[in-house]
């Protein structure tokens, strides 16, 4: 697809931090660039839709609705994981709700059943028709890939593998574990009234919007950000910083402390950081001395997203007696920050209507966002000059500090 917003408009949003100004309003507001968008960056890159820890046994499954597609993630006979359509072959009944365990999936509509790997058992009325050939019917498989346990589709299937642009991530936190780690919560989304990109997380405003809910727990003085991460990679759309604080095992809680024991194998600098990186288009991790927290969204349409948060722990951090109780107060506490992060999303989706809607400068801590930024501009200017059937120029150099 063309992009319905001249490339050259985008220049202005690449380069130092110092000059650089924030995307047009109209990628925040337009259905064709919604759409554009949707084809350059979400249809050709790999999205995140869960944790395959949630579904750990035979029959285990989950369903989530991404850009438009109904999807079950199922648990294997051989404990692979398959992505399958959750539309039913027959007249498109979307086949199963939530999650849960099942031996067979059968459709509500006229009952055709379902196996594990989406092969149809049955179909009344049809099973001993010779003009029908059962064993041709299959829910369609979408690609996926699990990384750390995380499961990811695509509906491209010429990308590279997942597992390649992520090898790096792996290595800087390997001692969190995140393989092993378990969901406290289901992953519950729920809808958020603005475009995808308003997520794109940075530190300025905590020390602004969360003034009285997170400062108070967690001191985020920006000469205690490290914006150099070894974690980054902004080429691969991976863009990371760090929250440091002075003493060890500190997470924004009412004790400023951890509420859970610290994972085993951090080393004393890891259990001073908190380690942000987000994971482009749609994952946020935040790997915190006792836990990993994660955050995915994905969007509904030009102003409109779902977004979903939960947190990972070790089975024996999980298998603690107290733990319900501290968690609950950990979510209790966090609370606020997320309705005031909801509020501020929200309002600045309805001012990128105004037609006084700006296109503001950067502060050096959000050096996050330019990088996120870059790495969506060459994916239009790539895009663009796909469907112009020319090779892509000017490809952004990722923005440094
Ligand atoms: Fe599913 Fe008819 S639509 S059985």
């Amino acid at each position: 697809m063309l992009t319905p917003i001249p490339l050259e408009e985008f220049d202005a949003s690449c380069g130092d931090i110092n000059e650089v100004v924030s995307l047009p309003p109209a990628t925040f507001t337009s259905q064709e660039f919604y759409d554009f968008e949707m084809d350059a960056v979400f249809g050709h890159e790999w999205l995140c839709i869960g944790r395959a820890t949630d579904i750990p046994n035979k029959g285990d499954y989950f369903s989530v609705d991404a850009l438009g597609e109904q999807l079950l993630v199922v648990r294997q006979a051989d404990g692979s994981v398959r992505v399958q359509s959750n539309v039913c072959r027959h007249r498109a009944m979307k086949l199963v709700q939530g999650s849960g365990n099942a031996r067979r999936f059968k459709c509500d509509y006229h009952s055709w059943v379902y196996g594990l790997d989406g092969e149809l058992q049955s179909a009344p009325d049809l099973n001993d028709n010779p003009c029908f050939v059962k064993s041709s019917v299959k829910l369609p498989e979408i690609r996926s890939e699990i990384w750390e346990n995380f499961v990811f589709i695509t509906f491209d299937p010429d990308i590279p593998p997942l597992a390649d642009r992520l090898s790096n991530l792996s290595s800087y936190l390997t001692n969190w574990g995140l393989s092993d780690l378990k969901s406290s919560s289901p992953l519950t989304y729920f809808p958020v009234n603005c475009n995808w990109k308003i997520f794109g997380d940075e530190c300025y405003h905590c020390a602004h919007l969360h003034s009285k809910s997170w400062c108070p727990m967690y001191d985020t003085a920006s000469e205690r950000i490290d914006y150099d991460s070894l974690a980054n990679e902004p080429e691969k759309g991976i863009i990371a910083y760090d929250l440091m604080s002075l003493d060890k095992d500190l997470s924004p809680t009412r004790t400023g402390k951890n509420l859970q024991p610290v994972l085993p194998n951090l080393t004393d600098d890891q259990r001073r950081r908190l380690v942000y990186v987000t994971v482009a288009p749609n994952l946020l991790l935040i790997a915190m001395p006792d836990k990993v927290k994660y955050f995915t969204w994905l969007p509904t349409g030009p102003t409109t997203s779902v977004f979903a948060a939960t947190w990972l722990y070790p089975d024996s951090t999980l298998a603690k007696p107290s733990f319900e109780e501290e968690w609950k107060m950990e979510v209790e506490d966090l609370k606020e920050v997320m309705v005031e992060d909801v509020y501020a999303w929200e309002s600045v989706q309805k001012g990128m209507f105004s037609r006084n809607a700006p296109r503001g400068r950067y502060a050096p801590s959000e050096i996050v966002l330019v990088r996120l930024n870059e790495w969506l501009i060459n994916k239009y200017r790539t895009a663009d000059a796909k469907a112009r059937g020319v090779e892509v120029v000017g490809a952004a150099e990722p923005a440094g500090v």
